[in-house]
């Protein structure tokens, strides 16, 4: 049986990254793909760390960092790249890629979109800027990708509390935890055909039928949390 290629850029930790990998691992023979490439703009990015460690092929991009790099579409063509996850990826990707990955290319923002995303809005601007507007509520946004940043069709967005006495980490580090809850069962859902973008952008999926989930509960432990997502989502489609 063939599996989805699934292709990851990150610039940094890899937290999300690692996510995926746990997560197929966890699916076992039901998981829809395999990440087959980690690609970097940065040669030091903790995410080709994990890769190695996984086993998984690792490239660096061509960038100021790595002058000497690939350039992205002949890393993701040289790989047989079926889908893209971006995980932590702090470049804007070139048009000629978000064409050709058209409804194949997913990220993960780290506030409820389309508030809080743009162009700048990374990292902790993100969370200053939640805290600064007094927003009740935070929680990562998962979407397609297209040529601008933060804009594409969200597929879900998993809505976190904002808590008093929050800072740009505590509010960061709850925010995270749903992401690593949420990211892997998107790209899985996508590499199995379960989410797709029609031809009017709208995105179409029998697990992610509306993009906006319940509000995650942060006391519960992350086994609670994913057990309460899974049964929000519905069960996974069958291959
Ligand atoms: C996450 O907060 C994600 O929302 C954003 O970049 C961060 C990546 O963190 N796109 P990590 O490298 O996956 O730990």
């Amino acid at each position: 049986m063939t599996r989805c290629r699934i292709g990851v850029l990150a610039s940094g930790g890899g937290s999300n990254l690692q996510a995926i990998l746990d997560h197929l691992a966890r699916l076992g023979d039901a998981r829809h793909g395999d990440v087959v490439l980690v690609a970097s703009n940065r040669p030091d990015a903790g995410a080709l760390e994990r890769a190695a460690r996984a086993g998984v092929d690792r490239a660096v991009l061509r960038s100021p960092h790595a002058p000497d790099g690939e350039a992205l579409d002949d890393v993701l063509a040289r790989h047989a790249v079926d889908i893209v996850a971006l995980a932590g990826y702090m470049r804007l990707i070139p048009s000629s890629v978000t064409r050709s990955y058209h409804g194949r290319m997913l990220n993960v923002h780290p506030a409820l979109l389309p508030e809080f995303g743009g162009t700048g809005m990374y990292g902790g601007r993100v969370h200053r800027a939640v805290l600064g507007a007094g927003a009740p509520l935070s929680g990562p946004s998962v979407h397609f990708v297209d040529e601008v940043y933060d804009h594409g069709a969200v597929i879900a967005q998993w809505p976190v509390p904002v808590l008093p006495g929050d800072d740009e980490h505590a509010l960061a580090a709850r925010v995270l935890r749903a992401e690593h809850l949420l990211y892997p069962r998107v790209v899985d859902a996508l590499a199995g055909g379960d989410v797709r973008l029609d031809a009017e952008g709208r995105v179409q999926s029998e697990r992610f039928t509306s993009p906006r989930l319940p509000t995650m509960d942060p006391m519960l432990d992350d086994v609670t949390l994913a057990i309460r997502l899974d049964a929000a989502l519905g069960p996974p489609l069958r291959r």
